[in-house]
């Protein structure tokens, strides 16, 4: 079967590896030429464990190619995916829908069969309806459906995830569409691997939902650690002994500093204005979005607190280990990094930092930030060490080579990678979440 992916930023372009590494012929089309002429060349523009192999072998193996031109990309493919972006509109939080629309358009003007248009991109709900109405509107003489089939990949897991889905959601509203697109899934269907099948404005809810409720229940344990810190409880053991009820289950239940990403931010924010749109409130998700975004601010006062406090910190150094808003990614995009840097960089405190992929992103979003080699280097003089993000690198630091390195051994773990009992062995004076 031929699939054209439309747009090739990390959604479509580990979709498109995936579905060519099933024995699908896919061409992944962008409009960005250096990055189609880069992708050509083995080049990627995004980091992602197992892409670049997967890429390559497909590539070699005549299965994945590129292309900037839309027309000829979909030419023969019975299954089109729209997998471009869709940013938080500037000032309202509205998915900014401009890239689909266009795309939806140019794919009516250049359908030459039969062909099921498929939004793989987060959209609102009745995005499939407007986009099956600006094809029809370009007069195709072809038959089409338009299905929406969201993704659910994680960042630095997105191979696997795609090769091993909890579930395939499905939302079409005819026969043509569910049956081209079973046909594309069938290697996944083979594996046993859910497919749910929906109304397609079902379908479009279900990712908000999803991603809505994740937020939440980070949201939920985050306000558990506060809570355990005062009352002097252990929020991983609460979040074990809840975990344990399978009414609950036990993932996403993690403390730290506080959601970031590409997703999160932006579909909570989106889920918020549609349900304003509709006059249907969702005052949990409101204040999902609202205590999340000041618990960022609240970890670089966690930081301050360490350092004897906003009057004494002025003039120190800190060192921040993990700048991306998650490990195994070099994705800056609302990192609680940024915003830790931010209240630190406001009470005169001078930051060091260092992060296995995620530099060269995090470098014009905290100017004055020095960019360190390898962790040791940020940590030289530091009067306190700050784990921000969980990479594996961190997991095992030779805590007397960092106490000889640093002004003061102060190390604040915003993601609970040590044991207290350990850390303070060592030496060091140590501050965690959620662990009193
Ligand atoms: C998220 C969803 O998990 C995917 O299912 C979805 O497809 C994707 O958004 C999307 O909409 O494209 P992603 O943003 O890559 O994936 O990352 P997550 O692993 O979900 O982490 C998001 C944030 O939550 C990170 O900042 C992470 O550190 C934080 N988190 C996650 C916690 O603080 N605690 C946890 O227990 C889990």
């Amino acid at each position: 079967m031929k699939i054209a992916m439309v747009g090739s930023g990390y959604v479509g372009l580990v979709s498109g590896a995936c579905f060519a590494d099933f024995g699908h012929d896919v061409v992944c089309i962008d409009k960005d030429e250096g990055k189609i002429a880069r992708l050509r060349e083995g080049i990627m523009p995004i980091y992602e464990p197992g892409l670049e192999a997967l890429v390559e072998s497909n590539a070699k193996a005549g299965r994945l190619s590129f292309t900037t031109s839309l027309a000829e990309g979909i030419e023969g493919a019975s299954a089109i995916f729209i997998a471009v972006g869709t940013p938080s509109r500037r000032g309202d939080g509205h998915a900014d829908l401009t890239f689909v629309y266009e795309v939806a358009r140019e794919v009516g003007q250049n359908l030459a069969g039969d062909a099921v248009v498929v939004t793989k991109s987060t959209v609102p709900v009745g995005t499939g309806d407007e986009v099956e109405r600006i094809i029809g509107d370009t007069g195709t003489g072809h038959r089409f459906a338009v299905v929406s089939n969201p993704e659910f990949l994680r960042e630095g897991a997105a191979i696997g995830d795609f090769k091993r889905p909890d579930r395939i959601v499905i939302g079409a509203e005819d026969e043509f569409g569910r049956e081209v697109m079973r046909e594309v899934y069938r290697p996944l269907f083979l594996n046993e691997s859910p497919i749910l099948f929906t109304s397609r404005r079902t379908s479009e809810l279900i990712k908000y939902a999803a991603n809505a409720f994740l937020a939440t229940k980070i949201t939920f344990i985050n306000e558990m650690a506060d809570l355990c810190e005062k009352v002097g409880a252990n929020v991983q053991d609460v979040a074990r002994g809840i975990g344990m009820d399978n009414r609950i289950g036990p993932k996403f239940l993690n403390a730290g500093p506080g959601y970031g990403g590409s997703c999160f931010p932006k579909d909570t924010l989106a889920l918020l204005k549609t349900a304003e749109d509709y006059d249907s409130p969702t005052r949990i998700v409101e204040a999902v979005v609202k205590t999340n975004d000041s618990r960022k601010r609240a970890m670089g006062r966690k930081v301050l607190d360490a350092l004897g406090g906003a009057e004494a910190a002025r003039g120190k150094k800190a060192a921040l280990l993990g700048l991306t808003f998650k490990p195994n990614t070099d994705d800056m995009r609302d990192s609680p990094s940024i915003a830790i840097a931010q209240t630190l960089a406001d009470a005169g405190v001078a930051i060091a930092a260092y992060d296995p992929e995620g530099m060269d992103q995090a470098r014009p979003l905290m100017p004055g930030v020095e960019m360190c080699e390898d962790p040791y280097a940020a940590i030289a003089n530091a009067d306190a060490v700050v784990i921000v993000t969980e990479w594996d690198a961190f997991r095992a630091l030779d805590l007397a080579r960092m106490k000889d390195l640093a002004k003061a051994p102060v190390l604040i773990d915003l993601r609970n990678i040590y044991s207290p009992d350990d850390v303070r062995a060592a030496g060091f004076s140590y501050a965690s979440v959620g662990r009193a």
